[in-house]
């Protein structure tokens, strides 16, 4: 980023690189858009932030309502809410450190391995955040491209790989594009030696992970959260698993009361309440093929498939903006991107039934516009 702005006032001292920053695109919530873009004052749909729309377990609801606690901070060492993480992951309490979100994990890791002007591969196109975060601690997002199917290319990120890069970050299921990456291409670059963060944001969705064999590497590390599966998107929850000097590193640098103590009733009841939640992602996994196989019918958008909660579309007639104007009059939310790379693309979360069904009849009525 070479900038050409000429800061003055108090903007003088701000970092440089920090006053040309760009900033990230976060999905829209749905209560600012009604009055706003005119859409008919009634619930919005919701399907651009991969949510679950069931919500939590009614079990955190309970227990929070019954607390008397929230007076005193969390404990900053996490002992019991790691306990609860052990339980739910079978892995030990040592290699887990728990988060704000799991975005808080990309956070820490950035801080504790890469230094201003270091690199950080990220295979795109993938999870924006890896690159905003990268780019707002002064470092450099390394692109490295996926092929035509969205597959990671290893060869080509041993290629990217320089003197200064210092962490390569692969998403899978992959957000926003669903695939995943095999274990094998995972551990051909742990092999590297370089630290290595997998992001299994989506993991619950497809069951495929590394986090079994944390311990035997001393440079793979693993992130999850409880936004997705347990309906705790706004509690703001996530971990990470990480060989346990790593975690004994993080346990050190993070603020000390990242987590509330909220969170960890809800990770408790959370964790108590799996067999309910994961119904629920069975349920969406079901739907997702469902809405994959209506998506299909439709002429001008063509869906990918997807391991996660969402389902991206690519629209070869190039009108993705269009598409998420029309579906907001209709009370639908979506994602579209404003990065090259996905332009002609749309995305959108999956839905309970009725709220899918309403997305493919919008569709419809959009798709005989647009193709007059
Ligand atoms: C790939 C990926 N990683 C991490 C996150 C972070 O989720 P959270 O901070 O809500 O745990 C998300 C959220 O959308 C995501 O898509």
């Amino acid at each position: 980023m070479t900038s050409t702005h000429s800061p003055t006032g108090i903007e003088r001292f701000i970092k440089p690189h920090l006053t040309i920053f760009t900033g990230y695109a976060p999905p829209k919530p749905a209560t600012t858009e009604k009055g706003k873009t005119g859409a008919p004052v009634r619930p919005m749909i919701k399907l651009n932030a991969n949510e679950n729309p069931y919500g939590c377990s009614p079990r955190v609801l309970q227990a929070l309502a019954a607390c008397d606690s929230l007076n005193r901070y969390p404990d900053a060492n996490q002992t019991e809410l790691r306990h609860y993480l052990e339980e739910y992951t079978g892995v030990g309490a040592e290699h887990i450190v728990a988060t704000c979100g799991g975005g808080e994990v990309i956070d820490l890791i950035l801080e504790l391995f890469v230094n201003p002007g270091d690199e950080v591969i990220n295979c795109e196109p993938t999870f924006d955040y890896f690159r905003f975060k990268a780019q707002v601690c002064g470092n450099i997002s390394k692109e490295v491209l996926r092929d035509k199917n969205f597959a990671i290319s290893v060869n080509a990120v041993k290629a990217a790989i320089s003197e200064r890069t210092k962490l390569i970050i692969i998403n899978t299921p992959n957000n926003p594009t669903g695939n995943t990456t095999p274990q094998k291409d995972i551990l051909e670059l742990v092999d590297t030696g370089l630290p290595v963060l997998v992001d299994e944001a989506y993991y619950e969705f497809c069951g495929e992970t590394v986090a079994p064999l944390v311990s035997q590497y001393e440079n793979l590390m693993v992130l999850r959260t409880f936004s997705k599966w347990a309906g705790l998107a706004g509690m703001r929850i996530g971990y990470g698993i990480f060989p346990s000097i790593i975690a004994d590193y993080l346990l050190k640098i993070k603020a000390p009361f990242n987590t509330s103590a909220a969170a960890l009733i809800a990770v408790r009841e959370s964790v108590a309440d799996r067999d309910y939640l994961m119904d629920k992602v069975k349920t969406m996994i079901a739907e997702r093929e469902r809405l994959f196989g209506e998506l299909s019918q439709l002429k001008f958008i063509k869906p990918w498939p997807s391991k996660a909660n969402y389902i991206l579309c690519s629209v070869p007639s190039g009108s993705a903006g269009k598409i998420q104007q029309e579906l907001e009059e209709r009370g639908i939310l979506i994602r579209i991107y404003y990065t090259q790379l996905l332009r002609d693309y749309i995305r959108t979360s999956l839905g309970k039934p009725e709220e899918n069904d309403a997305l493919i009849k919008a569709l419809k009525e959009i798709g005989e516009e647009i193709v007059c």
